[in-house]
């Protein structure tokens, strides 16, 4: 490992040797790294994992949790004498209703993996035993090419947002400023998602070497893998795939792997907010412009890429960006989809890119009862009702349809679902996971939770809804981040679709 850039870097490290904000941890840290009491104290108590150090079991209480009655895990474990308590999200919704256990110790079934069509770029039960061929292609090939490469396959970032991948890579060579960094995004968080956790198991090799070929075209020296908490069994993985192919002589030593945990922030998933975890704060996500691919890590330009766009690129580098570009059937390439809460089979299918969830639903063995709505691409997309389950799940067609592919993570809901109960679900998601940073958002999921709890608990009188719209504008347009420009729309989607259960 080498050294932090600066004692601020060290401070979550610290905290972590420490076992979170327990007595004498902030003095401690303080002389170790000269940082003031107060500001580490500030650090430890924005993330969940530090600063709540002794829950043993944490019950996930996202969507599809709730849907399997996490409410009677939760008095279980209590009712065993454990410290348990809720959490927002432990990235297993597959297995649902799910928990997460501070010793690691986890007794879960094998999840489902499937797919839909012949050729995938993960097979992600296929194996794993790649000799970094692609990253030799690079090597050979030179920047321009590999660039050119990513280009034509159309490849766009998997972790929400769908902006195209080549798009930053040139941004960031363009830069005259030659420190550069490459980080990637493991900190998948987003309820109803739990694809990156896959791939990072069962293909660790596509992430190290899709990692190292950024490096390299790049020109970075340093790659930072920022992997969340409660994903230890993934940070294993990658940290053995890093081993495994420097002992073969598929890596060299021109670049310092870092790996660095997340301690329970569901912010820090948004690129910024993680940067500034890299750097020993609290994740509040910074203003943009500047653009990390400018200023980014250390005010340095950063590519960051989700685990799953940084794992296409060996392959098509090795078969080619229009390969790649025609597996899909819409969009380019092939897409791990999520599924879970009413289906089946939940699980991870990878598909082509476009694939309607009527398709990945039959792939999965169907619904469990009659569906009623669904959530295409985890809480911040909010709900579609089932009679649009034939749309194409990409990212152009759920943007025109008033949502998002997001992350991907489709949750089903059957006709027993409350909608105005689900809707709360995810905001109670959101206000617990707001970073505080600017009012509209730390205010307005506040605001909106409130509001679904009186109408729930003062006999579903619409008078208590009154004023949500424009609570919901004000967060779609005044917020700095995703978070609060997305987090009414389960609400409003759910007002908009099912009006006769919101009294409307
Ligand atoms: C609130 C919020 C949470 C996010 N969480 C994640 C996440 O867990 N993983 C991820 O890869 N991207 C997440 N993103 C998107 C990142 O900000 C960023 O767009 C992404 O890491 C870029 O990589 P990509 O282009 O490969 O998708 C999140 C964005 C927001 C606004
Ligand atoms: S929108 Fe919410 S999460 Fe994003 S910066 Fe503002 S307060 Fe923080």
């Amino acid at each position: 490992m080498e050294p932090k850039n600066s004692r601020r870097e060290e401070v979550l490290e610290r905290l972590e040797e420490a076992g979170g904000l327990r007595p004498g941890a902030t003095p401690s840290v303080h002389r170790s790294t000269g940082i003031p009491a107060a500001d580490i104290y500030g650090v430890a108590t924005f993330y969940h994992l530090l600063a709540e150090p002794d829950i043993d079991v944490r019950v996930c209480q996202g969507l599809s949790c709730h849907l399997a009655n996490c409410k009677s895990l939760l008095e279980d474990f209590q009712g065993m004498g454990l410290e348990a308590a809720y959490t927002s999200c432990v990235g297993r919704c597959d297995l649902a209703p799910a928990h997460w256990r501070k010793d690691g110790k986890l007794a879960t079934p094998a999840p489902f993996l499937g797919s839909i069509g012949e050729e995938r770029v993960f097979d992600l039960d296929g194996g794993d035993g790649e000799r970094y061929e692609a990253l030799a292609q690079a090597l050979d090939w030179g920047p321009d090419r590999v660039c050119q490469e990513l280009e034509a396959s159309g490849l766009q970032g998997r972790g929400g947002a769908g902006f195209p991948a080549f798009i930053k890579w040139n941004a960031v060579r363009g830069q005259a400023e030659t420190e550069r960094y490459i980080v990637l995004n493991a900190d998948e968080g987003e309820p109803g998602t739990f694809k990156d956790r896959e791939v990072m198991l069962r293909r660790p090799h596509l992430v190290i070497e899709g990692l190292a070929i950024a490096a390299l075209t790049l020109g970075a020296q340093d790659i930072y893998l920022y992997i969340r908490g409660e994903f230890e069994d993934c940070r294993q993985a990658l940290a053995g795939a890093v081993a495994t192919a420097r002992r073969r002589g598929d890596l060299d030593d021109s670049v310092h792997w870092h790996f660095v945990d997340g301690h329970g922030a569901y912010i820090c998933g948004e690129e910024t907010a993680l940067l500034e975890a890299l750097e020993g704060k609290r994740g509040l996500p910074r203003l943009k412009p500047p653009f990390p691919v400018e200023k980014g890590f250390r005010q340095k330009p950063t590519l960051i890429q989700n685990v799953e766009t940084i794992a296409c690129v060996p392959a098509i580098l090795r078969k080619g960006g229009a390969w790649f570009r025609a597996l899909g059937t819409t969009e380019p390439g092939t897409k791990l989809y999520c599924l879970s809460g009413h289906v089946q089979q939940p699980g991870v299918y990878e598909a082509p890119l476009g694939t309607p969830l009527s398709a990945l639903i039959a792939a999965a063995g169907g619904t469990v009862g009659t569906l009623k709505a669904f959530s295409p691409g985890g809480a911040s997309s909010g709900f579609l009702p089932a009679r649009q389950l034939d749309i194409a799940m990409d990212f152009g067609s759920l943007r025109d349809a008033g949502t998002m592919l997001g992350s991907a993570g489709a949750v089903l809901l059957n006709d027993t679902v409350d909608m105005v109960e689900a809707a709360l679900v995810q905001a109670v998601f959101f206000e617990d996971e707001s970073c505080g940073q600017c009012a509209p958002c730390r205010i307005g999921t506040r605001s909106l939770r409130r509001a679904l709890e009186s109408y729930l608990t003062q006999g579903r009188s619409s008078g208590a809804l009154d004023h949500v719209r424009e609570v919901a504008w004000g967060m779609g347009e005044a917020s700095i981040c995703g978070l609060g420009q997305t987090a009414a729309l389960p609400m409003t989607s759910a007002m908009k679709y099912f009006p006769e259960e919101f009294g409307l």
